[in-house]
């Protein structure tokens, strides 16, 4: 993006530590001085939210790759055109848990939609708009799955299975590899200081 914010957002599978880590590099934000927004996907506005609840909730479960495809890329554009850009725009720091490279790694890797069919949505729906750097909190797929499962009850996507969740760990490693100078990659299975640390280290570069 090269409007005056920044926009930075936060990936990784079921049990990666997401909600405190969000809550970490919001604290580091705030702690720099910085106006951030802390928004998440799918969701952000209130139509996506409401999207959100057909998406995760158990009413629609047989609901098709595509439609889910669709879902995901609807609540998007209404975040992106009423919360994200606005908020760039305005020199804001939007801090968003998960964003576009979770479309690729759970609708592309785990339920196997082509990428070039996720990739004319993202086209359509965003312009040329990306996130300006991606923390990917990375863990063994058997290891974020068992701190998940001591959660609450499984959303639609929780109750799959090992399969599918390293199907989409890989992709998020290849969509890393692939676009390394957005990408920081962040060791989750590691303790908590050492995580932390890492994500210190990748936030200063912005801050400096
Ligand atoms: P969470 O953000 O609370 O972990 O839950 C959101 C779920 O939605 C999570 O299982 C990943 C899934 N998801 C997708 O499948 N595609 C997407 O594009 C996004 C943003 C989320």
């Amino acid at each position: 993006m090269n409007e005056k914010g920044f926009f930075i957002t936060l990936e990784g599978i079921e049990g990666v530590g997401k909600t405190t880590n969000m809550d970490f590099v919001h604290k580091q934000l705030v702690a720099a001085g910085k106006d951030v927004i802390l928004t998440r996907e799918p969701g952000g506005t209130s139509l996506g939210e409401d999207v959100r609840n057909l998406l995760l909730g158990h009413k629609h479960d047989g609901m098709s790759s595509e439609t889910e495809l669709l879902l995901m890329f609807a609540a998007r554009a209404e975040h992106l055109s009423k919360v994200i850009m606005p908020a760039v725009m305005d020199g804001k720091v939007v801090l968003c848990d998960r964003f576009t490279d979770a479309t690729y790694a759970y609708q592309g890797g785990g339920r196997g939609i082509p990428t070039r069919r996720i990739q004319e949505l993202e086209q359509w729906v965003q312009g040329g708009t990306r996130p300006d750097m991606t923390f990917l909190l990375d863990l063994p797929v058997e290891v974020g799955l068992e701190r998940a499962g001591k959660r609450s009850a499984a959303d639609r996507f929780e109750k799959e299975d090992m399969a599918f969740f390293q199907r989409v760990r890989d992709r998020y490693l290849q969509l890393a590899a692939e676009y390394p100078q957005r990408f920081r990659v962040i060791d989750a299975s590691k303790p908590l200081d050492d995580v932390q640390q890492q994500i210190s280290n990748a936030l200063q570069e912005i801050l400096n």
